[in-house]
């Protein structure tokens, strides 16, 4: 799995911080690693982006962003009212099959959720997973009305060939409500896909070894971490009443 490409199911719903926890979990497991962030929107030239982020809570990743538009919107829209080139979903592809003959892993984070229009034909992150025919990784939110946006998503996905990896929850809460609790079952359910990880609310503030020393507990083997899906559905899942 050279190339991992992460969507999520909305922006916020922490792409970058479960990025990183991919990206610590795989150095520590003695990889390789680059992150390619397709287009930063909404911040400014000198202010650190996505990728910035992830090498900061990580550690030695290569980063490479495509393009960079001040203005907090889709990258199709920022790129427009910037006047500026789009970034279309061969060259996503392309930048990340050149880093991936350099890399034991490329991650390469989209904007916001799968189908954000990165220029003005439409093209989209999933695009640029088709081309390169790439495992997609879906991150989602852990309670109520997170269901139907990782069902629209994994269905989006599957309508193009291209079954999602997993799932893994962005954020989950230090006290989970009922609707985080069942979503644990139904979440792999509705995306017919494994749920391969949770990163613990407030890990993104975790100092940089904190960060790094505690990530393989949050992802799955499949993700060359420890995490064990059956004993955190255990632990946190509610009985049947
Ligand atoms: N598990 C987490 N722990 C701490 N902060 C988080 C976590 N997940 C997300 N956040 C915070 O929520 C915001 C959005 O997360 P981010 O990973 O940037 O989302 P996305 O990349 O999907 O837009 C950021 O401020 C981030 O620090
Ligand atoms: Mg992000």
């Amino acid at each position: 799995m050279p190339v991992l490409v992460i969507t999520g199911t909305g922006t916020e719903v922490g792409k970058t911080v479960v990025t990183a926890a991919v990206a610590a979990t795989a150095l520590a497991a003695g990889r390789s690693v680059a992150v390619l962030k397709a287009a930063q929107t909404g911040v400014r030239p000198d202010e650190p982006g996505d990728a910035a982020e992830v090498a900061r809570l990580a550690g030695a990743v290569t980063t490479a962003e495509l393009a960079r538009y001040p203005e907090p919107l889709a990258p199709a829209t920022a790129a427009r009212r910037a006047g500026r080139a789009p970034v279309h979903p061969h060259e996503i592809a392309e930048a990340a099959a050149k880093l991936a003959t350099e890399h034991d892993l490329v991650l390469v984070e989209g904007a916001g959720g799968l189908l954000v229009r990165f220029d003005a034909a439409g093209g989209t992150l999933a695009d640029a997973a088709g081309l390169l025919s790439a495992p997609v990784l879906v991150v989602t939110q852990a309670g109520l009305g997170t269901l139907n946006t990782t069902e629209l998503t994994a269905r989006e996905l599957r309508s193009r060939g291209l079954a999602p990896a997993g799932i893994v929850i962005g954020s989950w809460p230090a006290v989970p409500d009922l609707a985080a609790r069942c979503n644990l079952a139904d979440l792999p359910d509705v995306a017919g896909a494994p749920l391969l990880g949770a990163v613990p609310a407030g890990s993104g503030a975790l100092s940089p070894a904190g960060f790094r020393a505690s990530a393989p507990d949050w992802l799955a083997p499949g993700l060359d971490g420890t995490w064990d899906a059956v004993a955190f559905q255990v632990r946190e899942a509610p009985r049947v009443s």
